[in-house]
């Protein structure tokens, strides 16, 4: 018998980190708790009769090739529709288009074909977990830049890619969640993007944008993704269903230039040989019957409307001293506490009173943010908003 079991794991498997927020919402599942901790869709957005109509057309016309293999790359269909819908913003080509399962592999894909370990990444601080525990399977180094109400700070990535240039290093990529960030909300300004760009051009890195929540607008203009504002080839974009219709289907797209693009094709096969057909040619006809632009409506008045809710909740019950932000899209705001407390000590104080959140120190790759939480606003009902909040402002007053 063996009896060291783990002096068999890689290197690679020794350095994966349990998510934490996995890990924290096993607890939150209990039905009296109210949970603003997970990231999940309202299901009530959810396109059932749409999707039945069409996966049982699919399956009594084209069975035979929506239950086969089909390419690594993605079905034709569903890349050309992507396409086009990527094109209301900058002209882009199937071929540029991979089709991943879920964004979560599109960032696994991106990891294995651009990272050695030690290998630096540049985050957002806070940032997208699940980027971080990618970066991280693959022993990549992550250097944090503050954001604050308008993205990524640019006088502080200047100042780092400066710091890192006269040490002849280079980061391998940039990431950002531009649009309503998962976790802060945050949308990156206009200038920011543009000098994000100057950036990575002048000093040759390229640029990782992930985008779940562009779509997801409820108030004001949108602001140009990077990916339209780029003129040399430097932005590969991750796009998802997993907001927009359901996250059920696991269907998401990776959009880089054709060099980059053919690599992590490559990449994909040994992981899957293929994303699902059937899925995919359910989605590329969902899109060809024109029926995304309502379903993106309706998602945008419901999730609006709860979150207006839940600022004039938090308006009327927070103490003084707690700040939130006002994000004008997505599915989550962020709260940050006085300096001396601790939203990591407060957890379970918080389950005892019937309510969850996700601490954001997971969210900070230098595990700052101790006095932060994020709070989802999509899942709960419009009453569980209001008396959720109500219990985490009595908990916290409590605490102070
Ligand atoms: C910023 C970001 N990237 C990627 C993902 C993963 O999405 P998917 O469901 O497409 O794997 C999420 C999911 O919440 C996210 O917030």
């Amino acid at each position: 018998m063996i009896k060291d079991l783990t002096a068999f794991y890689s290197k690679a498997a020794l350095n994966m980190k349990r998510s934490e927020i996995r890990e924290l919402l096993k607890m939150t599942r209990r039905p009296d708790v109210i949970s603003f901790g997970g990231g999940l869709p309202d299901p009530e957005t959810f396109p059932v009769k749409d999707l039945e109509d069409i996966s049982c057309q699919l399956l009594r016309d084209k069975g035979a090739i929506a239950l086969q293999y089909g390419p690594t790359e993605g079905e034709v269909p569903l890349r050309q529709e992507i396409a086009k819908w990527m094109s209301r913003e900058k002209a882009t080509k199937p071929e540029n288009i991979l089709i991943t399962v879920g964004s979560q592999q599109g960032l696994d894909i991106i990891s294995k074909v651009f990272l050695d370990p030690h290998d630096i990444v540049v985050v957002e601080l806070p940032t997208y977990v699940g980027g971080l525990q990618a970066f991280n399977a693959y022993r990549a180094r992550m250097i944090g830049v503050p954001q604050d109400d308008e993205g990524m700070r640019m006088d502080l990535l200047e100042k780092t890619l400066a710091k890192l240039a006269k040490r002849n290093k280079k980061p391998k990529f940039i990431y950002v969640v531009p649009d309503f960030q998962n976790p802060s909300g945050v949308t990156m300004s206009l200038e920011r993007r543009k000098k994000l760009l100057d950036l990575a051009y002048q000093y040759e890195v390229p640029i990782v944008e992930d985008s779940p929540y562009r779509d997801l607008r409820f108030v004001g203009k949108p602001i140009p993704a990077i990916y339209s504002l780029d003129s040399e080839n430097h932005v590969i974009v991750l796009g998802t269903f997993s907001k927009l219709l359901c996250p059920g289907l696991r269907l998401a797209w990776i959009m880089a230039p054709t060099e980059w693009t053919d690599r992590m094709i490559v990449a994909k096969q040994s992981m899957d040989l293929c994303s699902p057909s059937y899925t995919q040619l359910i989605v590329a006809e969902y899109l060809k019957r024109g029926l995304l632009p309502k379903q993106i409506e309706n998602i945008r008045k419901l999730y609006g409307r709860k979150l207006e809710i839940m600022l004039d909740a938090l308006k009327k019950y927070m103490p003084k001293g707690v700040k939130w932000s006002k994000p004008k899209g997505g599915l989550f705001l962020w709260i940050e506490l006085p300096k001396r407390m601790s939203a990591n000590d407060l957890f379970l104080k918080a389950i005892e009173n019937k309510v969850a959140y996700v601490v954001g120190s997971a969210f900070h790759c230098d595990d700052a943010g101790q006095n932060t939480m994020r709070i989802n606003f999509s899942y709960p009902s419009e009453q569980q908003i209001v008396e959720g909040i109500q219990r985490l402002a009595k908990m916290l007053k409590a605490n102070m």
